[in-house]
């Protein structure tokens, strides 16, 4: 009787050659999902996919399950909003767990991590207690990185770091970014024009919209670079420029992204070895600003800028270190 280490050794060889020469996600999904299922013979093997903030069914082997599963619900959701696999001794000591078959005892969830993003989870159910230990996490870890990678839809993030025109100059010029927009964020009027949001008495953030392709770099990148373009340790002050409309913050709109935004920001306050002054908010609400404003740097070359040129260079060649697959 060979034991779990053994069969693990044998079933990554299987994958690993099965694999080879595939690109597509969805196919390997599903021969992954029935090569785990027949060599164990567990109840239930398949993933989840994260589509448009949910994770929904994906390749499986075993009985009818929930289509739809949200962020933070039941064992799935856990290991997506946790980016870390889950293992579930007992499915009824785990709260919220989501009982998609009344025979499923415990159970091991294990994030598919590309790009730097959760792009899916893999979830195998057991119909007897306690199956899942630390071998099967390590091994189904490594399993679930040979599968080819998802090709993403372009991502967003809104980025507040003082006088815009600046910043999406700066921005802009960092490879994998393929949009920006300047505008006001998270403030407390309708359709603010830029000289109301000057009287700062509106609340909102001069802020730059950025659509980046996550294959090419990674939020975690971007926010490093954001954070070499900023004081965030300054109040309502970025180079000369004071106010609300000034301060430092960064949005989001998906709330996966959270975890990676915190991460960042606890790396940087641990370099100032100080409370960041930094927000960190969902995104509320966003005007774009008007034409003018708009890559304003490069129709006005000459005009105001409050970050250093070296900067720009710098984000010209920057290369994302976090850009793995
Ligand atoms: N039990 C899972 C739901 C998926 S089924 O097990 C296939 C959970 O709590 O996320």
């Amino acid at each position: 009787m060979i034991n779990k280490t053994e069969r693990y050794t044998l079933l990554a060889k299987q994958i690993e050659s099965l694999l080879a020469d595939e690109k597509d996600t969805i196919a390997a999904m599903a021969n992954v999902a029935a090569l785990i299922h027949d060599t164990f013979r567990f109840w239930w093997t398949g993933f989840y996919r994260v589509i448009e903030g949910e994770l929904l069914l994906g390749p499986f082997q075993g009985p009818v399950a929930c289509m739809h599963i949200g962020y933070g619900k039941g064992v799935c959701g856990t290991a997506w909003k946790e980016r870390r696999s889950v293992v579930v001794p007992d499915v009824e000591q785990f709260p919220g767990h989501i009982a998609c078959s009344s025979e499923s005892r415990s159970e091991i969830v294990v994030p598919v991590i590309q790009h730097d993003r959760v792009v899916a989870v893999l979830d195998i159910d057991s119909r007897e207690l306690g199956t899942f230990d630390e071998i099967d996490k390590e091994w189904l870890e490594k399993i679930v990185l040979s599968l080819p990678a998802f090709n993403l839809p372009e991502s967003e993030i809104f980025l507040a770091a003082g006088c815009f025109w600046g910043a999406e100059k700066y921005l802009k010029l960092i490879e994998g970014v393929t949009f920006t927009e300047v505008g006001f964020a998270n403030g407390n009027t309708d359709n603010p024009t830029y000289k109301e949001v000057y009287t700062d008495q509106t609340g909102y953030a001069e802020t730059v919209h950025l659509r980046y392709n996550p294959t090419i770099v990674s939020l975690r990148f971007l926010l490093e670079m954001y954070f070499k373009a900023i004081d965030p340790t300054s109040r309502n002050k970025q180079g000369e420029d004071e106010g609300t409309r000034y301060r430092t913050g960064i949005y989001y709109n998906d709330p996966a992204d959270l975890p990676i935004v915190d991460d960042v920001v606890a790396e940087e306050a641990k370099k100032y070895g100080l409370q960041l002054q930094v927000e960190v908010e969902p995104l509320r609400n966003f005007y774009p600003a008007d034409e003018y404003h708009q890559d304003y740097l490069d129709k006005n070359p000459s005009g105001y800028c409050h970050l250093p040129i070296a900067l720009f260079e710098l984000a010209r060649k920057a290369k994302d270190p976090h850009k793995s697959k």
